[in-house]
């Protein structure tokens, strides 16, 4: 077999294009056409195990790291690294909870709905799953200084990454305001430079891509390919979960639409090597805010289209926003964003998953995130959208009851504690303050807490038991 990085090697996804580049250049763009670019594989040079089942020889070295790592255990699926250039801080020990609480709620018969559980990666998102793929790929062309502009996961993952490994620097750009608490305290404390852009996210995605190519910085926004490589491997995990079966659905938030995107090649990659026999349905959930991929995909009828997607529907829909100054705006700030980078990796990722997108306001995503909370580990206001999505979408018959549907919670509930406090507070004025102005009306998962005197007598009355 060959090394790695020789059967690897970055392609353009446009069909007319498709120009191949080495896994040595860094690149986040085709330099010919200007589309996204893919890692592809020559997997006749790869050995590629014959059933997923063999993955699990590695359950018995987890005391190799690399063998330990929820992303690179499956490494001959991502093959554009050696075992010596991999930077893994343990991510990818998350867990697949089934739950009848939740799946309630939902509306789906017992056993059916199963939570993936992201936010318990290191850095408490799924971006930790991309970012040792991106972290492997900065230390494989040497990279010195590493960026991103962020809704906050994504800095607070590039920033652990270069505290533990400390192989790269990093800048982080984020809008200002824009970002939860949780989030901005760990760029902080994992001592990035932080770079408050006084705009929103699309602002600073837009900056950051302009500094890093005038300075040569390390890009690991999800334009990176290798980033999207890495985040295939929540879809292996939930496989292994599901002893390899795949679910019908898999339900996840779509905010820069990179998760999306690497499901979908993953599913494609997994069929095109005979390793399963059937791909789940997709359904990306966008908040009403924020829902460029909603109203292109399901209200314009934009489509993968084989690789060439309507581009005069795309930049009519683009110049109307800029006409009309529209601005992304949800409580769910992780998924902030209104011109989403991977569009064309995720059409191309509904059109292999049969997929649809859906919307939720803010006002469903906080009591879905309430019962997630009260059934589950807990979950931010951005990951509750898939399954306040799942619930929409069993109400509209398109999720059937008995249908298997994986929702993917994708950040830690500690990371946007102000949302969560606010919904369940009876601080009336901290609810109007956080939520009533953003069109929240209701609380009806509110779980008030009791304000007793210091008294025993008063304390006991008030336990509720
Ligand atoms: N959920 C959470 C918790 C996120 O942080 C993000 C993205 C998404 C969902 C959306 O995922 O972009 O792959 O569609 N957060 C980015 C960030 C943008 O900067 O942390 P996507």
């Amino acid at each position: 077999m060959s090394s790695p990085a020789e059967s690897a090697f970055q392609r353009c996804i446009h069909p007319d294009c498709a120009q191949t580049f080495s896994v040595s250049e860094v690149l986040t763009a085709c330099p010919k056409c200007g589309s996204l670019l893919d890692i592809a594989y020559d997997w006749s040079r790869v050995a590629v195990p014959k059933s997923l089942r063999e993955f699990e020889a590695r359950w018995m070295t987890r005391r190799n790291p690399v063998d330990f790592s929820g992303v690179w255990r499956f490494r001959e699926l991502l093959p554009f690294a050696t075992d010596e250039q991999i930077v893994t801080i343990g991510e990818g020990q998350t867990i697949l909870q089934q739950s009848d609480y939740v799946g309630r709620y939902v509306g789906m018969t017992g056993g059916q709905l199963h939570l993936q559980y992201e936010g318990l990666n290191p850095s408490g998102s799924f971006k930790d799953n991309g970012m040792t793929a991106a972290s492997t790929h900065a230390r494989m062309v040497g990279a010195k200084i590493a960026a991103c502009a962020s809704t906050g996961n994504t800095s607070a993952s590039l920033a652990i990454y270069a505290s533990t490994a400390r192989i790269f620097k990093v800048v982080v750009f984020v809008g200002s305001g824009k970002i939860a608490y949780g989030k901005l305290s760990q760029a902080l404390d994992y001592d990035a430079r932080t770079l408050q852009i006084l705009g929103d996210f699309d602002d600073a995605l837009a900056r950051v891509r302009e500094v890093a190519g005038e300075k040569g910085i390390y890009l690991c926004n999800s334009v990176n390919p290798f980033r999207l490589e890495g985040q295939k491997s929540i879809m292996y995990r939930v496989l292994e979960a599901l002893a390899w079966e795949p679910p019908d659905w898999i339900v996840v938030p779509g905010g820069n639409l990179g998760n999306s995107s690497s499901f979908g090649k993953a599913f494609q990659e997994l069929k095109d090597l005979g390793l399963i026999s059937r791909i789940p349905r997709l359904a990306v959930i966008n908040a009403a805010g924020a829902n460029t991929l909603y109203r292109l995909y399901e209200q314009q009828g934009l489509r993968w289209n084989g690789g060439r997607p309507d581009e005069t529907l795309v930049k009519s829909f683009y110049d109307d926003m800029n006409t009309q100054r529209r601005r992304a705006s949800t409580l769910a700030s992780a998924i902030e964003i209104n011109r989403p980078v991977n569009l064309e990796k995720c059409l191309r990722a509904l059109d292999v998953c049969d997929g649809v997108v859906r919307e939720v306001d803010d006002q469903a995503i906080l009591d879905a995130k309430a019962q997630v909370g009260a059934g589950g580990f807990g979950c931010e206001p951005a990951s509750a959208a898939s399954v306040a999505g799942a619930k929409l979408l069993r109400e509209q018959g398109v999720i059937a009851p008995s249908d298997k549907v994986v929702c993917i919670l994708t950040g830690h509930q500690l990371k946007d504690p102000t949302a969560t406090v606010a919904y369940h507070s009876a601080d009336v004025e901290l609810f109007e303050e956080k939520l009533g102005q953003r069109g929240v009306k209701s609380a009806p998962f509110a779980n008030r807490p009791v304000v007793v005197d210091n008294d025993l007598q008063k304390i006991i009355e008030a336990l509720g038991v």
